[in-house]
């Protein structure tokens, strides 16, 4: 090969490397407050809250009829609505962004969209756009906006699948209906992005047709040229930035670099009056301990009523979660998923220069928390959001073996918080962790 043509090759595979290593800053930087953020609110609201059924779901699989289901538009009322309350108590819940649906499967719309008449101001009593007034009040309150949008319109009539059992049409067979259908979503999502500007879009229902149908490339092409630090979740055919397991949280870690576990508060995503099996405060802080520990965000859900009120039970939970999350903010916000559980029996986070450590104890541990494999020294340790410095003593290291024993932390009772206490441990550097077998004797 001449020279010249290697040096040409060579120039540009570190022009290719360079550029590859730009885009990955690029999407560092704009996961970065998704990263930090934790904690977010959903916000399912639709026609469902009114009869209190499942979303969109109830008629689709015939549990009412489509006529039925439309009936509940007179009941959607907003007349409580107060968007300003809503992102008070979102914000004092410690959640730094919301997740609010703009449109369900069901395909009624929350803003005055010049697509179609089925929403909030043509549609239904409440005879006005309900989802702008909410978006300037999460901005007022410092909130990060992010709006969920389901790619399946179950009652547009040139939208393919209807009901379970009843398809509208098949798009091989009307292309050209596919098309107008297409031009509808994408306006809506134009309008979307146009009129909020939103951090983070929230995509839902993919598993209807795939990326090239959905022609999800240039969707995401679309929304990024208007706004390159908005932030997709991956159902949009995994053209997305961040993986979203639904309603469990991951038994083992998830690969993915950034995810969010989206979750009800009861058992259901809408408001159902019937649904009491509400989780308490205690779980929830529980899971989120859980979540955060893993590296990820909890994206707890709540639903409001049809006439726009937020049931008393979800407003408690939000309020007790944000006792929780302002007494212990310094474990939490900014952190990066802690420790292995082999090394301390529950949910830890580390800060992002790893030097200190934070343990979360639920319940009373009856004197003393355990870590273990612990290379550290442990400068001091401290009660997060209380104060009180703890004391602890290394039992089972020995001069001549690498293994640096067990270190027992004493908590007494008093510095004990009613859901879930956190321990700050200020390590002597960067957190260093014995991952060895631990053989009997180690040679040299
Ligand atoms: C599922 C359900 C949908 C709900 C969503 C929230 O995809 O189909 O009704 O809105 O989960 O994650």
């Amino acid at each position: 090969m001449k020279k010249s043509v290697i040096f040409v090759f060579l120039l540009s595979t570190m022009f290719s490397w360079s550029q590859s290593v730009d885009s990955l800053k690029v999407e560092q930087e704009k996961m970065q407050w998704f990263k930090d953020a934790k904690l977010g609110v959903f916000i399912h609201w639709g026609l469902y809250a009114v009869n209190g059924i499942d979303e969109s779901w109830s008629f689709y699989n015939g549990y009412i009829s489509h006529k039925n289901y439309l009936k509940q538009t007179k009941g959607f009322t907003a007349k409580d609505y107060n968007p300003e309350a809503w992102a008070k108590l979102i914000k004092n819940s410690g959640a730094k962004y919301s997740v609010i649906t703009s449109k369900h499967h069901d395909g009624f719309a929350l803003w005055d969209t010049k697509y179609g008449n089925f929403n909030s101001v043509d549609a239904a009593t409440s005879k006005k756009d309900v989802l702008t007034p909410f978006v300037t009040a999460l901005r007022k309150n410092d909130l990060k906006v992010g709006i969920y949008y389901s790619l399946p319109d179950w009652t547009y009539n040139d939208y393919t699948n209807f009901t379970r059992d009843s398809i509208r049409y098949k798009i091989q067979d009307e292309p050209k209906r596919w098309k107008k259908f297409l031009n509808y979503y994408q306006g809506q999502l134009k309008e979307l992005s146009d009129n909020y500007n939103p951090d983070l879009y929230w995509f839902d229902g993919d598993w209807e047709h795939n990326s090239e149908e959905w022609q999800a490339p240039q969707v995401r092409k679309m929304l990024l040229d208007k706004n390159p630090n908005t932030i997709l979740n991956s159902r949009l055919r995994e053209h997305g930035d961040y993986a979203t397991p639904e309603q469990g949280m991951p038994i083992t870690r998830p690969k993915s670099k950034y995810w969010e576990l989206c979750m009800t508060i009861n058992d259901s995503w809408g408001y159902q009056k019937n649904d009491h099996n509400y989780k308490t405060t205690n779980q929830i802080i529980g899971i989120f301990a859980d979540v955060i520990g893993n590296g990820g965000n909890l994206l707890l859900d709540i639903g409001p009523k049809g006439d726009g009120s937020i049931p008393k039970e979800q407003v408690e939970v939000l309020e007790g979660l944000g006792k929780w999350t302002s007494k212990h903010k310094e474990a939490i916000y900014g952190t990066v998923a802690g420790i292995p559980k082999e090394h301390f029996y529950g949910p830890s986070t580390l800060s992002k220069d790893k030097t200190m450590l934070y343990l979360f104890v639920k319940g009373d541990p009856k004197g003393e928390v355990v870590i273990r494999g612990l290379k550290n020294k442990i400068n001091r340790i401290w009660v997060v959001g209380n104060g009180t410095k703890l004391s602890h003593k290394v039992v089972g290291s020995v001069y001549w073996s690498h293994y640096p024993g067990i270190k027992y932390i004493q908590v007494p009772e008093y510095v004990l918080d009613d859901e879930m206490t956190v321990i700050a441990v200020l390590l002597d550097g960067k957190v260093d962790l014995y991952r060895e077998d631990g053989a009997v004797i180690e040679s040299n």
